[in-house]
């Protein structure tokens, strides 16, 4: 096939998650590109087990505003018993799905998930102990960063994470083709704690449900797209053997 591995090595590793975008609209044909590329990847039994919510122009506006209305409804109940009861008691912006981003991590992965905070936001300039500033870092999720698209992946219920392993490998096939064009990406758990709101817009069979949100565009020239996420070493996930 005349194909160099270290091209690939190159191209792959230069990938990181986009935080800024430009507004720049991206055109359908590219969208529907970059989907094709994505459904090259394996999946069980060749079933294909996701959906993909493609949101834009109002849609996209109509959800960002959605889920800005809900977060600062939920950002308040984080501060303080009074708040909490306040938003059990009003129930607005608390998740109605994925739950995982509210629970804390295990003692297994906390170590790499606080450095990974630590690190990002010493990089844009956020104190760790402004909690203004980082609730507002957080906020930018629900503008998607900015980006003019933001595709919601759903996976079917019945595989279970053999669903979300093939939603996983469609998402990178996705975004390494968005790379080769140009363009950024950021996947979001953020922004599927609220399915319904998702659910509102689109046509989805309650078979599905929603895993995260990709957001994609042009990526800007600010710094927050310039940070290197630590990666870690092979021998670090590699197993030893049983004596
Ligand atoms: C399923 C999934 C959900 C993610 N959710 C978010 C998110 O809500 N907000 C965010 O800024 N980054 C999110 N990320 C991006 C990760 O933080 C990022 O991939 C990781 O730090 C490694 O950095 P890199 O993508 O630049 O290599 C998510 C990544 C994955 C795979």
């Amino acid at each position: 096939m005349g194909f160099d591995s270290n091209d690939f090595h190159s191209f792959v590793s230069s990938r990181r998650s986009t935080r800024d975008f430009l507004p720049t609209p991206v055109p359908d044909e590219i969208i529907e590109q970059i989907i094709a590329d994505g459904l090259t990847s394996p999946s069980w039994s060749n079933t294909r087990p996701i959906r993909v919510a493609v949101a834009k122009g109002d849609v996209r506006d109509r959800l960002s505003k959605e889920f800005l209305s809900r977060w600062e409804a939920i950002k308040g109940a984080r501060s303080g018993l009074f708040g909490k009861i306040k938003a059990v008691l009003k129930r607005k912006g608390l998740p109605t799905s994925n739950w995982i981003v509210t629970r804390p991590y295990h003692k297994d992965l906390i170590e790499r998930s606080k450095s990974q905070g630590k690190e990002f936001f010493s990089f844009i300039g956020v104190d760790r102990d402004d909690k203004e500033a980082r609730d507002q870092s957080w906020a930018r999720n629900y503008e998607f960063f900015g980006a003019p698209v933001e595709l919601f992946i759903f996976t079917h219920k019945s595989l279970r994470k053999y669903s979300a392993s093939d939603a996983g490998l469609f998402m990178q096939n996705l975004i390494l083709s968005a790379h080769s064009k140009g363009l950024g990406t950021c996947p979001q758990g953020a922004v599927a704690i609220w399915e319904d709101a998702v659910r509102k817009e689109f046509d989805i069979s309650k078979n599905y449900s929603l895993l995260c949100g990709i957001c994609l565009g042009y990526p800007s020239d600010e710094k927050i797209n310039s940070f290197n996420a630590n990666r870690p070493n092979p021998s670090e996930i590699i197993l030893p053997e049983k004596n």
